[in-house]
């Protein structure tokens, strides 16, 4: 059995607003597969909690229908099937109130010496009365730990408040707050190209790259969400903490090893390197948009305006759902580097790519006939079709003198590693249980986040800035492309839509 499919320490999993959409379309289908890989112990228990008036059966019922939509079916095997539907258990307790708890302690009486987890994929504001019920009720052992789904709150502020709640019950080191993009294979890999090969490094900054883009694009609308979306935004909701996550891992110093601290130590430090946007620079480093109808991938979709429900005749919905940011980092190894980031909805391919683009060459020896001379690209393409590509310049192949072409090398994950790629969730729900938060934000981080991002939205708050409106199924608003062609710079989006 290899290292990554080694079985971890005995566990109970509570799962806190277990019948909601997270619990059902990602972390059970991710325990299955887990436990399909031998990862997962015969004593291992997965404990349903929330506060629907469900029988264990009947959750069990609503946890296969579940899996059978979210599996692939190649995954479901009888043998784990039954295993892990066993597993399953359910209490219906109440997060701010007292009912339901002594069945909790019941259910976990004389199983206080296994790794217990708590993961709360519940709305922000019962972080902290969970975790209370939690300490009162006597159920947060030593091997317990606290596993917060984003968004940790809604400013820095909430966010704070939220730590603290959460903080006077558990230490730091039992608490896991959650962004699964640092679960996902190829974010991890940006740590494997930059500090597991000697070719980039040296070439990593200002006086080589010319620009960075990270680009996360959904075709998805807000699909049911549109209560909580509309409370929160693309800034919100993908920005604060997958795209910063994301502009870290590019933009970090080497750290001294991969533990813990290290790693967190140096992506802290980019995000104090940020420089502030605020109301004197907000209107040229930034740009919302929200979709109108359209179509996406063929097929014709409504405005965000309908989806989101907005009642008719109410004032409409000033909600973006789509961002676009020019951000710098101001340190020696950046500094005027400008690192372009932007994520949508209803955009016209589901892609989440990092561009870093060279410089271009300082003086040409070619003739004009020879045809442009593209700067060099590393695109890391970080779903679908996981991949790192380098584009370079190459001759056109035959006689009749000198013509240049762009050439890819190409390292795609899947025809190299032949391998299924696990879903972002499965490393990190088993991460917990081994105890290794390397992956997951430490509250400096979050509150870091926050407060840069909470300086643009007060800055569109003052300018009373409205979004600008962009069709279902194109990349973003028009503004966006102007932003960045201010610069002299495109986007890329030819490489994201031929894939
Ligand atoms: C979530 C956001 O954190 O990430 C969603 O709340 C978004 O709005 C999702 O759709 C995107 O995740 P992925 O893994 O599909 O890129």
């Amino acid at each position: 059995m290899t290292s990554h499919t080694a079985p971890v320490e005995t566990f109970d999993y509570l799962v806190f607003g277990g019948t909601g959409d997270l619990a059902l379309r990602k972390l059970l289908p991710a325990l299955y597969l887990r436990d399909k890989a031998g990862q997962i112990t015969p004593e291992s228990r997965i404990l349903g909690v929330s506060r629907s008036q469900l029988s264990p059966a009947d959750y069990k019922a609503k946890a296969e229908e579940a899996l059978r939509r979210h599996l692939h079916k190649d995954d479901i095997d009888e043998t784990t099937w039954g295993r892990f539907i066993d597993r399953i258990d359910y209490v219906a307790a109440d997060a701010t109130a007292t009912n339901g708890w002594d069945q909790l302690q019941e259910r976990l009486g004389g199983r206080d010496e296994i790794v217990r987890v708590f993961y709360l994929a519940t709305s922000p504001e019962l972080f902290g009365p969970i975790s209370e019920r939690l300490q009162a009720f006597g159920l947060v052992t030593p091997k317990s730990r606290v596993v917060l789904e984003k968004p940790i709150g809604h400013d820095l502020e909430s966010a704070r408040q939220i730590n603290d709640e959460v903080g006077s019950v558990f230490a730091e080191e039992q608490i896991y707050r959650i962004d699964h993009y640092l679960g996902k294979e190829t974010v991890q890999n940006l740590l494997a190209l930059r500090f597991a090969n000697s070719l980039f490094e040296p070439v990593w900054d200002a006086g080589h790259v010319d620009h960075v883009q990270i680009t996360v694009a959904e075709t998805v609308g807000v699909e049911g969400r549109g209560g909580y979306y509309d409370t929160s935004g693309a800034l919100r909701d993908m920005v604060q903490n997958h795209l910063m996550q994301l502009l870290c891992l590019v933009g970090m110093e080497p750290p001294v090893s991969l533990d813990q601290e290290s790693v967190r130590d140096e992506k802290i430090k980019v995000l104090r390197s940020l420089k502030p946007i605020g109301p004197e620079n907000v209107a040229g480093c930034t740009v919302r948009g929200q979709y109108r109808a359209g179509a996406v991938e063929g097929a014709a979709v409504g405005a965000y305006a309908e989806e989101a429900g907005t009642a008719p005749g109410a004032k409409p919905s000033n909600t973006e759902t789509f961002v676009a940011l020019k951000v710098e980092i101001e340190n020696w190894r950046w500094s005027g580097v400008p690192f372009y980031l932007r994520t949508g909805k209803r955009m016209p391919a589901k892609v989440s790519e990092i561009v870093i683009q060279f410089r271009q060459v300082p003086h040409s020896i070619f003739p004009k006939t020879a045809g442009e001379i593209t700067p060099n690209l590393l695109i890391v393409r970080l779903q679908p079709d996981e991949s790192i590509r380098l584009n370079l310049m190459a001759k056109d192949p035959g006689p009749g003198g000198m013509r240049l072409r762009e050439a890819s090398l190409n390292l795609s994950f899947a025809e190299t590693f032949k391998f299924r790629f696990p879903d972002a969730y499965e490393r990190l729900l088993m991460d917990v249980v081994r105890g290794n938060p390397t992956l997951f934000m430490r509250r400096d981080e979050v509150e870091a986040a926050w407060r840069w991002t909470e300086s643009i939205l007060d800055a569109w708050e003052a300018r009373g800035d409205s979004v600008k409106p962009y069709i279902a199924g194109t990349w973003g608003p028009s503004q966006s492309v102007a932003m960045i062609e201010r610069d002299g710079r495109t986007w890329h989006d030819d490489a994201m839509s031929n894939g």
